[in-house]
């Protein structure tokens, strides 16, 4: 049966199907997969993990998910707004203790008012770190003039999870109307990647109604877009949430879990210089996930550096890991799970994806 499997691992590319069979391994084959992986991860990436202090600033979202803890539905959610003041602290917090990134992160709003500050704050940002800090933004669907005005204000990278690259699971998981469109999703990537971000893209793994085939297009679907960054987590349901009335369908937590591992394995060969991040909602299933995950393949880790009176009310998922601790806490503690996983972090460097730089000199050739 390994020798199966050995035999996809030599592959060049993998198919579809070749996909599905890694995802389907049993606990012995999984182990030459997580191997190969970090064996790559070695060679294109290297042993090293970098931070990017995220900052949950706002839970107030104008969205509706059906998966997600803080959608505009969620009446019993305690919003939240964390002043400018705040995120410029956090921000000079990442920076004093060698971050190197930052990501600003919230629930979604488009109105003119945000816009505006988010593009001041990423000016501030810029200026109390002498130009230094990495930004990541994470602030959902925009225009692409948005995009363009927080570009030229400082941020560098953007992440925007397709959430599944599979339409028709899409409006499963999301109300099929304007404000959740997923032609309009796969256009702001587009409208990313134009305008010169890094980008990043990903999914929720073990969703009730999602297959291995549904997981394995959503592989290729990175590799075919080319993205910089992905982040993938296992799907934690939360009570309410409508997508809760689906539990029955799911998979055991232990079983996500082990799926997410084997999801970052694969794609960590397939795009072997693109950063890849361990999910926060992998810790909240094991203590030691986060680790775990950069065993086989990860190299980005997103301490959480929001003020610990917000963190609770930012609950997308329930059982979210590290809610009652500080920054500073939060700094030791993953120093220690990062030498448990044999890597070494990258202080004080923004830790760009190779294969951003990679796939600008392939752009200039085909021109
Ligand atoms: N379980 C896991 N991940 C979730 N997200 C939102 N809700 C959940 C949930 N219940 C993820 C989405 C979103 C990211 C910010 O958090 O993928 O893009
Ligand atoms: Fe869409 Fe929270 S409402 S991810």
């Amino acid at each position: 049966m390994s020798d199966r499997i050995s035999r996809i691992l030599k592959k060049e590319k993998f198919s579809k199907a070749d996909i599905v069979k890694l995802l389907q391994t049993n606990k012995e084959e999984r182990q030459l997969l997580f191997a190969k992986a970090n064996e790559v991860k070695k060679e294109y990436v290297g042993l090293k993990t970098y931070y990017r202090g995220l900052i949950e600033f706002s839970n107030i979202c104008a969205k509706d998910c059906y998966y997600c803890g803080i959608r505009a539905g969620n009446k019993n959610v305690r919003r939240y707004d964390i002043s400018d003041e705040q995120i410029l602290q956090a921000v000079k917090f990442a920076y004093d203790n060698n971050y190197g990134s930052v990501v600003f992160q919230s629930g979604e709003r488009m109105d003119k008012q945000f816009i505006e500050r988010i593009e001041q704050l990423l000016i501030k940002s810029k200026n109390i770190t002498n130009g230094k800090i990495g930004i990541t933004i994470s602030l959902g669907e925009q225009s692409s003039e948005t995009y363009k005005k927080w570009y030229n204000a400082g941020a560098h990278r953007y992440l925007l999870r397709i959430e599944s690259s599979n339409k028709e699971l899409y409006y499963k998981i999301h109300p099929q109307n304007a404000k959740h469109d997923f032609d309009t999703r796969l256009k702001a990537l587009y409208d990313l990647q134009k305008i010169g971000y890094q980008t990043g893209t990903g999914v929720m793994i073990g969703l009730p109604f999602q297959t291995f085939e549904h997981l394995a297009d959503d592989l290729l679907f990175f590799k075919a877009f080319d993205v910089d960054m992905v982040g993938m987590g296992p799907y934690i349901e939360h009570t309410e949430t409508p997508l809760y009335h689906h539990r029955l369908l799911l998979l055991p937590l232990e079983e996500r879990f082990i799926l997410t591992l084997k999801m970052i394995a694969i794609l960590r060969i397939m795009m072997k210089d693109i950063n890849i991040a361990a999910a926060t909602a992998l810790q909240a299933i094991d203590p030691i996930g986060r680790e775990k995950a950069i065993k086989v393949g990860a190299n980005i880790i997103m301490p959480n550096i929001t003020p610990t009176i917000n963190r609770e009310d930012y609950q997308l998922y329930e059982n979210k890991p590290c809610i009652d601790e500080g920054a500073d806490e939060c700094t030791n503690c993953l120093e220690a799970r990062i030498g448990i996983s044999g890597d070494d972090i990258g202080y004080g460097e923004w830790g760009d994806a190779p294969h951003f730089k990679n796939r600008k000199k392939t752009d200039l050739y085909n021109i």
